[in-house]
């Protein structure tokens, strides 16, 4: 399943370099092991596109089955572009226009509102309408304070004593509230944070009590292991956990409701590659600096989140290790993929994997510095196929000026 150096090598040298590789038949797999890991009637696999946009990767989820967690007028246009229905669609945005609202409700795409004055406006403005109610679950929990969405301190959800207010305006407006959702952080580290968000969300849907209720939707954050240290977490147990507990809610609540998840990063982190070649080496004093021809606009994690991401020397596999610090293109001295990494030794003209990139990776791109995105080539059996082709540098030039007022002089 795992895309061997090989293979690899091969397409960073058929398609150049920098490139993402995405292996479809590891997503599908990842996909099937979540799917199992959660037996529930209603189970549904809600796929946040956040993660990766790319349009293989969305026909792949389709054709699994997935729903789609969509939080833009972009990712809603997209998802209906690549064939999901409206109603496998749920749309999560944060500080939304009203145009906003009414592009999506145009639709027909169940909005889920994560603040009392978008809900009253909405009220005002939809009376009678399914709607999802999105809640802070005040459990905090991520792999890094920047992904930690529970708790008071961030601008995510409602919070749970405010909901009376939520049931005043609900009531007031007539809405047929269907769900009820919370997102905790992405790669939650503890063990018992799914549990203890849902137990909040157990409580707030027993006080609600709201007639229409189908679905429960507890968000995503289901770990991977970025760095050879960490221990896969085993979601088979979580699973049969949440499945219980949630089992014996409906049973008291009366109802069986649907089982919702949203997870992006499980499904497709580490699916993806990024594929760069070396060329500058550089020994200033005791520090051995590899240069590379992709920066961080085109994989941000490890300077955003200091997010570790395993690097492999396709070209010298069996070379002694040596600390590099492996860096980018960019012009700032935080553009790094790795610090102190023991790497294969690196010559110039090597080609690397930067490993588990599939997820929030290309997604988070820019055009920084001016230099294009990677190429997109997906991996599916035995066929290999550019998915979206890497743009010259003109080309993205070209794009630029179509959009500008400013014309150049015509020199
Ligand atoms: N649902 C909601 C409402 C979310 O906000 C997110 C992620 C997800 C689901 C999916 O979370 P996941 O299963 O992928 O952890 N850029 C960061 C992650 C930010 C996640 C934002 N929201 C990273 O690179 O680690």
């Amino acid at each position: 399943m795992k895309l061997e150096n090989q293979l690899l090598k091969k397409i960073a040298e058929t398609y150049g370099t920098p490139t993402y590789v995405y292996n479809l038949d590891l997503i599908k797999s990842k996909y099937n092991y979540f799917k199992a890991a959660f037996p529930w009637p209603d189970l549904r696999i809600c796929y946040a596109m956040k993660a990766n946009y790319n349009t293989a990767i969305l026909n792949t989820m389709k054709s699994l089955g997935a729903f789609i967690d969509a939080v833009s007028p972009g990712d809603l246009s997209l998802a209906l572009k690549c064939g999901f229905k409206p109603s496998q669609i749920i749309y999560t945005a944060n500080n939304m226009k009203d145009a906003e609202v009414d592009v999506v409700m145009k639709t027909g795409v169940l909005m889920n509102i994560g603040s009392l004055s978008r809900l009253e406006k909405y009220a005002k403005k939809y009376p009678g309408t399914r709607v999802c109610i999105r809640f802070n679950p005040d459990v905090v929990d991520g792999e890094h304070d920047k992904i930690k969405t529970g708790g008071d301190l961030t601008k995510f959800g409602i919070l749970l004593e405010d909901t009376d207010q939520v049931i005043r305006i609900t009531k007031e407006h007539n809405l047929k509230v269907i769900g009820l959702h919370e997102h905790t952080g992405s790669g939650l580290i503890k063990s018992d944070s799914i549990l203890a968000a849902m137990k909040n969300m157990m409580s707030i849907a027993k006080k609600t009590n709201f007639p229409d209720l189908e679905f429960m939707d507890f968000g995503g954050g289901f770990k991977i292991p970025y760095s050879p240290d960490e221990q896969p977490i085993d979601y088979k147990t979580m699973g049969h956990d949440i499945v219980s507990l949630f089992s014996n809610f409906c049973d008291a609540y009366g109802k069986k409701l649907g089982l919702y998840f949203e997870p992006g990063k499980f499904l497709t982190a580490q699916a993806g590659h990024l594929l760069v070649e070396v060329n500058t080496i550089k020994n200033n004093r005791q520090r051995a600096i590899c240069g590379t021809d992709s920066g961080f606009p085109q994989l941000i994690r490890p300077m955003f989140y200091d997010a570790y991401h395993h690097i492999d020397n396709l070209s010298n596999p069996d070379g002694e290790k040596i600390r590099y610090d492996i860096c980018g293109n960019i012009c700032e001295t935080g553009d790094l993929f790795a610090r102190d990494r023991l790497v294969n030794k690196i010559r110039e003209g090597d080609l690397l994997s930067i490993n588990d990139a599939g997820a929030y990776c290309y997604s988070m791109g820019g055009f920084y510095n001016l230099r294009p995105m990677p190429a997109e080539v997906v991996v599916e059996k035995t066929k290999i196929r550019l998915s979206r082709k890497r743009l010259t540098p003109d080309e993205l030039i070209a794009l630029i000026l179509k959009e500008s007022h400013d014309m150049l002089p015509v020199l």
